[in-house]
């Protein structure tokens, strides 16, 4: 039987535009702010060499699941989830799964905003010339009174959720083509004259060293899982939105022509390049500059301004570089927003426009919390044995990626692999029943789901407390 649903919301109007959209999504303040922040922390190469594992043998696997469920449910992420398990003769409960996503999203958009604020706020102080041949020490102060400030900070995280709620309510896929067309080339161009700006500092091999080979003195100071196995599977899931039904709610607008799996491949190799050029441009800097790699989250808006003071043109191309970012940033906060959406829409029979505006509405008061956890409510707290030093930010940035995601990707490839008959699989998928087919199977069938729960019991020490394992 062939599924022949449609989605009340619309359809892409070509093949690119899923694949820009997907990209848009992916692509966004977790390759280029959070994935070098959390290689800093980590411990650099064996973080990045852990993470890349984490995309090809969990993410991409469970990110093609996701776009084959949403696209054979046709609805935001809850019915999608309700109508697939019927059809399977299932719990209707899996509409749980959406929910976590829901809510998954609202916690993500809610903080996510708060740093596209700083990305906001960066664009006039570098248009300003205040780095110009400013130092480490002027960066850090530069920094530090930004995010001291709530009623600063309170305003972009403002002007960057009524951006997005813009966008939604007009329908997620009017206008984002354009953006993505020709914004993320141009940003990907800029991450290139970065690079090469690094490769022109002292510390060059120095930087690039840290990134890739991974340093075996620094890797015995850590716990294996809590400080580099989860944190880069939920920078896995984190850049590619999967796991709370982004991709899910994009692969419902998607044509049944359309190849799944090209698909996923080239927004994951989009994604991930984005991120590794990131880094690539960035650790040279920190190194020349003496500043510290496990600065956190203020890594990339203290180490690149110093380079843009540094470069010739560099208050324009600075500039540019944030102004981009914002973009990148945007098309991925749509992302967040849309499942929520869709729901109301579909649910509460609620016109897109109203959806979107309450659907915002909530992010924005949650993100008062990400706001003052950087001034009034700082505080730190110790996380499977590594200081977290932003309080409810960290929480929140904590319980989303790597608890939540990973666990929406489980129960998404459980669901796919585990309950969905085998038949329904092949006919999404396009692959025949072949040796792809069968290694996308098993990738979602067994490597996926145990490698989350492994690495879940291990970092929470279960196994080190039953004595198995290390
Ligand atoms: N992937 C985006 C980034 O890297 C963030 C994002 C958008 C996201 N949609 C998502 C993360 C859904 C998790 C789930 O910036």
């Amino acid at each position: 039987m062939s599924v022949k649903r449609s989605s009340i919301h619309g359809q892409w109007s070509s093949r690119w535009a899923f694949i820009l959209a997907a990209t848009g999504s992916a692509v966004g303040l977790g390759n280029i702010w959070r994935f070098p922040y959390l290689t800093g922390e980590n411990g650099g190469g064996a973080f990045v060499l852990v993470y890349l594992v984490c995309v090809v043998m969990v993410g991409i696997p469970i990110m093609m699941a996701e776009i084959l469920l949403g696209r054979r449910g046709r609805q935001s992420p809850i019915h999608t989830m309700e109508t697939l398990a019927a059809e399977e003769g299932l719990s209707p409960h899996w509409k749980l799964l959406g929910w976590m996503g829901v809510v998954a999203g609202f916690i993500i958009l809610s903080y996510y905003s708060v740093i596209a604020g700083w990305t906001l706020a960066y664009i006039f102080r570098i248009g300003a010339g205040v780095f110009v041949d400013a130092d480490a020490g002027l960066s850090k102060k530069i920094f530090t009174d930004l995010i001291s400030d709530p009623e600063k900070l309170l305003a972009w995280h403002t002007t960057f959720l009524i951006m997005s709620v813009i966008v939604v309510s007009r329908g997620v896929k009017n206008g984002l083509e354009q953006a993505v067309k020709f914004l993320m080339p141009t940003l990907f161009i800029l991450l290139l004259i970065m690079v090469g700006y690094a490769m022109s500092t002292d510390k060059f091999v120095e930087g690039m060293s840290y990134l890739f080979v991974p340093n075996f003195e620094l890797l015995a100071e850590k716990n294996f899982f809590s400080d580099i196995f989860l944190p880069a599977l939920g920078q896995a899931f984190f850049s590619l939105s999967i796991g709370m039904g982004a991709i899910m709610i994009y692969g419902s607008y998607l044509s049944q022509k359309s190849s799944i799996t090209f698909n996923c491949f080239t927004i994951a190799i989009a994604d991930t390049s984005v991120a590794i050029l990131a880094g690539i441009a960035i650790f040279p800097i920190v190194f020349t500059y003496g500043l510290e790699p496990a600065g956190g989250p203020g890594l990339i808006f203290i180490t690149l301004p110093i380079a843009f003071g540094q470069m010739p043109f560099g208050t324009f191309f600075g500039c540019l570089f944030f102004i981009l970012l914002l973009f990148a940033a945007w098309t991925s906060a749509i992302s967040l927003l849309e499942p929520a959406v869709t729901w109301l829409v579909e649910n509460r029979n609620m016109t897109r426009v109203k959806a979107a505006a309450l659907a915002g509405a909530i992010a924005w008061l949650l993100g008062l919390v990400t706001v003052l956890s950087f001034n009034h409510w700082a505080f730190s707290f110790n996380f499977a044995g590594s200081v977290k030093e932003n309080g409810f930010f960290d929480i929140f940035d904590i319980l989303t990626s790597n608890i939540m995601l990973p666990i929406g990707g489980l129960l998404v490839a459980i669901f796919a692999a585990w309950l969905m008959s085998r038949k329904s699989t092949v006919e999404e998928l396009g692959l025949g029943d072949g040796a792809a087919y069968q290694a996308w199977h098993f990738a979602v069938k067994y490597i996926a789901p145990f490698g989350v729960i492994i690495i879940f019991l291990n970092a929470i020490g279960l196994f080190r407390l039953l004595g198995l394992g290390e």
